[in-house]
C-alpha cells in the first residue's frame, strides 16, 4: 500500500486532530468566540416546556426512592422537533426517523443574524465553562444548591463564531463536532437552525455543508440552556470540550465509522476484525477500494515505519446517500497486549483505513485501538490476557476542581497520575461519558474503565434531569456513547445505569432495564453491559437483565454496623453471597464502595472506638465548621468505611474488586455539609491533595511499597493528657509506635483489620515515630512532629517547564511551614499570589470543600497547612513565569515555570 508509510504525523490525542493530514482536515475551532450569558431566557426559545420546580430540597440522600417524571405539555416556542432529526443515525428503526417541520424557528432572532452586533460580548476559547469562575452562591436557600455547587451553571447563553470557509472548499462535505456541551445546544448557520443535541454530556455532529456560504464568512451562533436542578453534581455549563470542524469528500468513512474488535488473543497471534462504515453524500453510486493496514504505536503514540499488518482490499459499492458496511480480518502474528499497569503495558495500534474513488484517495482515516482479551470469570473475577486483575478502582466525576468542567489533558493526567501513585488501576465514569481525550489518557496510562451513560431513565431523581427527555433520547444517546468509545481498549464494560429509579418497579423497571441491554448489545457485542444496584435485589427482574452484577455498598452491606442502627433508609446485610447463589455464573464487583467522607488534615475528638460510623454532630462531624474528621472512620449514612469494605471483599474472595467512591473530591454533593460546595468522598481533595485515606488504599493496593503513615498530626496545644488516638497505615503487618522516644508498644494487624491504633494514647508534644514491620524484618517508618508556628512558604511545581500552548498547566503546591521546614498542619493564613511573565494564574484552591472563595481568586487562605495555585503560560509566547506567593508576617516565596 502506497500511502501507509507516508503519514508522520499522528493524532496523538485528539487535541491535534487538527495536525491530521491526507484528504480528511479536522480543525480545531476552540479559539475566539463570541460569549453571553443572560440571567433570563433573552429569546423565548426552548427545547421544550420543563415542569415548575415544587421540591426544591438538595440534601436528598442518594439512596431515597425517586419520584416518578412529571409530564409536560409543549407550547409553540418548542423546537423539539427541529432537534430531534439530529438523532436520525441512531435510531434502528428507520420508519422512526425524525423529519424536520417547515419552518426557520429563531431565524428572525438578532442573535444568529450575520450582521448582530456581538462586539461587546466576552471573548473566550474553548473548553470554556461558564460558571466555574463563580462566584459561589451563599446561605441557606442559595439560587443554586449545594448539590450543584452553589455555581451559577444554570441559564441560557450564546456562542458566536465566524467561519472563513474557502471558495476552494466547495464539493467537500463540512462537518460540526462537538465533543460536548451543557446542554440542550441547539446551532443556527447563517441564521438557520441546523439542529442540536440536548443530553450534555454526549458528543454530536451536524452536517453543515448545505447551510455554508463558500468563499466567504459564516456566522455560527449555538444557544446553550442548562436548567438549574438538572444535577446531582456540578454539571458545568456550555461549551465545555473540544470543538472541530471536519472537512472530508463525499465519499468517506462515516462518523465513528470504525469498529475494531480482535480475537483469539494469545502472544503468538490475534484475529483483527475491521469494521468500516462508508459514507456516500456525492449523490450517486459510488465504487469504493478501500484498504486497511494497522501500526503499533510506540510510547509516545508515534507509528511505526513498517505496518504490523496489512488487511486485503476490498471494493464496495455505495449508492447514493446510502452508508454501507464492510468487515476487514486478518491475523497479527506476535502481536503486543494492551493490559493494565502496572502488571502489563498498554500497547496500542492504530488501524489506517484509506478509500480511493478512481484511483484517487478520498478519505483516510485513523483508530486507535488495542489488542486484549477480557474474561469475566464469576469465581476468578476479571482476567486480562488470561492474568486475574483484581479491580482496585475508583469512581470519578467529570469537574477538574478549580478549573471546572472545561476539559484539560493536563489537569486530567494529574488526576491519572495521582490515582496511579494511590495503586488505583480502574475508574469508573460517574455517571457520565467522558471527554474523549480522557479515555486517550486511560488507554495510554493502562487504565480499566466501566464507562457508563446515565444517572437516571424515567423516574427522576431531580427535578429537571434527564428523565425529561429519556423517552426520545435514551436510543440515541446510547448508540452514539458506545460507537464514539468502542474502539478504546480501556474500556472493559458498558453501564447503561447507575441506582435509577427502575430498581424499584419491579417487571416493568426489568423491562426497560432489558431494552436498554439490547440495544448495548447490538452496538457491541463484545463487551458486558451493566447498571448499578444499590436497591435491587437478587430475586428482584432487575439484576436478571445484567452481565455483571453492579453493587452500590450492598454488597458489603448498607446501615448494618452497630453505629447505624438507629438510621432509616435501605438495610441490608451484604449481599455478596445471595447475588453469588442467584446468578452463579456472573462476575459480581462493587461498583460503589465507601462513601467514606473526610476533610484533609483536620481531626474530631472524641474518635469513634469501631471501624464505620456514619458522621454526625456526635462521631467525626463538626457542622459548625463543615469538617469531617479524617481519623477515616466516618461514612455517608449509607456507606461504610475503607476498613469495613475491605474485611467484606476478603470474606467474599470471588468478588472482583470495588471502585470506591471516590478517588477525588467533585463538585457539587456536599454531603453531609449542604452550605458548602465540594464533596468530603475523595481519598484526593480537590486541589489534589492526599487525605490520611490516601495511605490506607495504598497499603492495600500497593503491598509491595514499603509504607508507614502516622496519623493525626501532633499540633494540639490545650489538648495536652487528653487522649489523642495514634492511627497508622502501613503495607506492613506490624508496627510499634514511639512518641518522644518512648515505646508505646507493639501491633500486629489481625485477619480482617487494616490499620493498627493506639487509641489511649495521651497528647504531649514532640514526636511521634513508627516503624512497620513486615515478616518480622522492618519494613518502612514514619515521623510526625509537633511544629512551630508558621514562619515562611514553600512552593513545588509539579512541572517547572510546561507548553507555551494556552493549555498546558504547572500546578503549584503552596506549603506552610515552621522556620525548619515543616509543614504546620492547621496553618491557615491568607497567601495572595502574583505572576510576572507570559502566563496567568488560572486559579487557586486549598481543597477545603467549605470554602467559598472563588477559584479565579489570587488570595487563598492556606488550609491544614496547604494551598494550590494553577498558572498557564500564554499561547506561542514562550518565557520565564515567576510566581511569588505572600503571606502578612511570613517569609515569602517564589518559584520559576518555563514555558516553551
Ligand atoms: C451513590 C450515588 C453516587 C453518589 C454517592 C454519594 O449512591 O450513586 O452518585 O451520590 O451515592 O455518596
Amino acid at each position: 500500500m502506497c500511502c501507509c508509510i507516508a503519514f508522520c504525523t499522528l493524532q496523538n490525542s485528539a487535541a491535534q486532530k487538527a495536525q491530521a493530514n491526507g484528504p480528511r482536515q479536522i480543525i480545531s475551532i476552540n479559539d475566539g468566540w463570541q460569549f453571553m450569558r443572560y440571567a433570563a431566557n433573552p429569546d423565548s426559545l426552548q427545547y421544550d416546556v420543563r415542569p415548575e420546580i415544587t421540591d426544591r430540597n438538595d440534601s436528598k440522600v442518594a439512596d431515597s426512592k425517586p419520584t416518578e417524571a412529571v409530564k409536560t405539555t409543549a407550547s409553540d416556542r418548542v423546537l423539539k422537533p427541529w432537534i430531534l432529526p439530529t438523532a436520525n443515525d441512531f435510531i434502528k428503526d428507520s420508519t422512526q426517523h425524525y423529519r424536520p417541520p417547515t419552518g426557520n424557528p429563531g431565524s428572525d432572532f438578532p442573535l444568529v443574524q450575520k450582521n448582530f452586533n456581538d462586539g461587546a460580548w466576552e471573548t473566550v476559547n474553548l473548553p470554556h465553562d461558564w460558571a466555574i469562575k463563580g462566584p459561589f452562591y451563599t446561605g441557606n436557600n442559595p439560587e443554586v444548591g449545594g448539590g450543584m455547587g452553589r455555581l451559577p451553571s444554570h441559564g441560557v447563553a450564546w456562542y458566536r463564531k465566524k467561519l472563513d470557509i474557502p471558495a476552494a472548499d466547495k464539493g467537500k462535505t463540512i462537518y460540526l463536532d462537538i465533543d460536548g456541551a451543557m446542554s440542550y445546544a441547539m446551532v443556527w448557520l447563517n441564521g438557520k437552525l441546523v439542529g442540536g443535541w440536548p443530553y450534555g454530556y454526549n458528543s454530536f455532529r451536524l452536517d453543515l455543508t448545505s447551510y455554508l456560504q463558500f468563499g466567504s464568512s459564516n456566522q455560527l451562533a449555538i444557544r446553550i440552556d442548562n436548567p438549574n436542578h438538572s444535577a446531582r453534581w456540578y454539571p458545568g455549563g456550555g461549551l465545555y470540550r473540544n470543538v472541530w470542524l471536519t472537512k472530508v469528500a463525499p465519499v468517506n468513512v462515516a462518523q465513528w465509522g470504525t469498529f475494531v474488535t480482535t480475537n483469539n488473543v494469545s502472544a503468538a497471534a490475534a484475529s483483527i476484525d475491521v469494521q468500516v462504515q462508508l459514507e456516500n453524500k456525492s449523490g450517486k453510486t459510488q465504487t469504493v477500494a478501500v484498504a486497511t493496514a494497522v501500526y503499533l504505536l510506540d510510547s509516545n503514540g508515534v507509528p511505526g515505519r513498517q505496518a504490523a499488518l496489512v488487511l486485503p482490499k476490498k471494493t464496495v459499492q455505495v449508492a447514493a446517500g446510502k452508508k454501507v458496511k464492510t468487515n476487514f480480518f486478518a491475523t497479527l502474528q506476535n502481536p503486543k497486549l494492551w493490559g493494565p499497569l502496572p502488571v502489563q503495558q498498554p500497547h496500542l495500534y492504530m488501524a489506517v483505513t484509506s478509500l480511493f474513488v478512481d484511483g484517487k484517495m478520498v478519505d483516510r482515516y485513523k483508530t486507535r485501538f488495542g489488542i486484549r482479551s477480557l474474561q469475566f470469570d464469576a469465581d476468578k473475577g476479571l482476567l486480562v490476557n488470561g492474568e486475574p486483575v483484581r479491580m482496585q478502582g475508583v469512581n470519578q466525576h467529570h469537574d477538574l476542581g478549580a478549573l471546572g468542567a472545561a476539559f484539560n489533558v493536563r489537569a486530567a493526567e494529574r488526576q491519572l497520575e495521582l490515582l496511579r501513585e494511590l495503586g488505583c488501576n480502574a475508574i469508573r465514569m460517574a455517571h457520565n461519558p467522558p471527554a474523549p481525550e480522557l479515555l486517550e489518557l486511560t488507554d495510554r496510562m493502562g487504565f480499566l474503565v466501566i464507562n457508563e451513560i446515565f444517572d437516571n431513565w424515567e423516574r427522576k431523581k431531580t427535578p429537571h434531569d434527564f428523565h425529561l427527555i429519556f423517552s426520545d433520547w435514551h436510543e440515541p444517546d446510547t448508540r452514539s456513547f458506545i460507537r464514539r468509545d468502542r474502539n478504546h481498549p480501556s474500556v472493559i464494560a458498558w453501564s447503561f445505569g447507575n441506582e435509577v429509579g427502575e430498581q424499584y418497579t419491579d417487571t416493568a423497571g426489568a423491562r426497560l432495564a432489558q431494552k436498554l441491554y439490547s440495544i448495548v448489545k447490538e452496538e457491541d457485542p463484545t463487551r458486558p453491559a451493566t447498571a448499578s444496584m444499590n436497591y435491587a435485589k437478587p430475586d428482584m427482574p432487575f439484576p436478571a437483565a445484567m452481565d455483571i452484577i453492579s453493587l452500590n455498598y450492598q454488597g458489603e452491606g448498607i446501615r448494618d454496623a452497630p453505629a447505624y442502627a438507629h438510621l432509616t433508609g435501605i438495610r441490608t446485610t451484604p449481599l455478596y453471597p445471595a447475588f453469588k447463589a442467584k446468578f452463579p455464573g456472573k462476575l459480581i464487583v462493587s461498583s460503589e464502595t465507601a462513601s467514606a467522607l473526610s476533610t484533609r488534615g483536620t481531626y474530631v475528638f472524641p474518635v469513634y472506638n469501631g471501624i464505620s460510623a456514619p458522621v454526625s454532630d456526635s462521631t467525626g462531624g463538626n457542622a459548625v465548621l463543615q469538617v469531617v474528621s479524617a481519623y477515616e472512620l466516618y461514612t455517608a449514612a449509607f456507606g461504610s468505611s475503607a476498613d469495613k469494605v475491605f474485611a467484606s471483599q476478603d470474606r467474599h474472595p470471588y468478588v472482583a474488586g470495588e471502585l470506591v467512591w471516590t478517588g477525588w473530591d467533585y463538585l457539587g454533593e456536599p454531603t453531609p455539609y449542604y452550605t458548602a460546595r465540594s464533596s468530603y468522598s475523595g481519598i484526593i481533595d480537590l486541589a489534589g491533595f492526599k487525605k490520611d485515606r490516601f495511605y490506607l488504599y495504598q497499603s492495600r493496593w500497593r503491598p509491595e511499597l514499603p509504607m508507614a503513615h502516622i496519623l493525626p498530626h501532633w499540633n494540639w496545644p490545650g489538648r495536652e493528657g487528653q487522649v489523642t488516638p495514634v492511627h497508622v497505615f502501613t503495607s506492613g503487618d506490624e508496627a510499634e509506635l514511639f512518641i518522644n522516644g518512648r515505646s508505646f508498644g507493639r501491633k500486629k494487624k489481625a485477619q480482617y483489620e487494616y490499620r493498627l491504633r493506639w487509641d489511649s494514647v495521651q497528647y504531649q508534644p514532640g514526636t511521634l515515630r513508627v516503624v512497620a514491620y513486615k515478616g518480622g524484618k522492618i519494613w518502612a517508618t514514619d515521623t510526625v512532629k509537633t511544629t512551630g508556628p508558621a514562619a515562611q512558604l514553600q512552593l513545588n511545581a509539579d512541572r517547572t517547564i510546561i507548553d507555551a500552548d494556552g493549555k498546558d498547566l504547572s500546578f503549584i503546591t503552596v506549603k506552610m511551614t515552621d522556620n525548619v521546614g515543616l509543614v504546620v498542619p492547621d496553618a491557615a493564613h491568607p497567601i495572595s499570589f502574583t505572576i510576572e511573565g507570559p502566563g496567568e494564574i488560572v486559579a487557586t484552591d486549598n481543597g477545603d470543600p467549605a470554602d467559598l472563595v472563588a477559584f479565579p481568586s489570587t488570595t487563598r487562605k492556606a488550609f491544614s497547612g496547604l494551598a494550590l495555585v494553577i498558572v498557564r503560560g500564554n499561547k506561542g509566547d514562550k518565557g520565564k513565569l515567576k510566581i511569588t506567593a505572600q503571606s502578612p508576617g511570613l517569609v515569602p516565596a517564589q518559584i520559576v515555570v518555563q514555558t516553551k
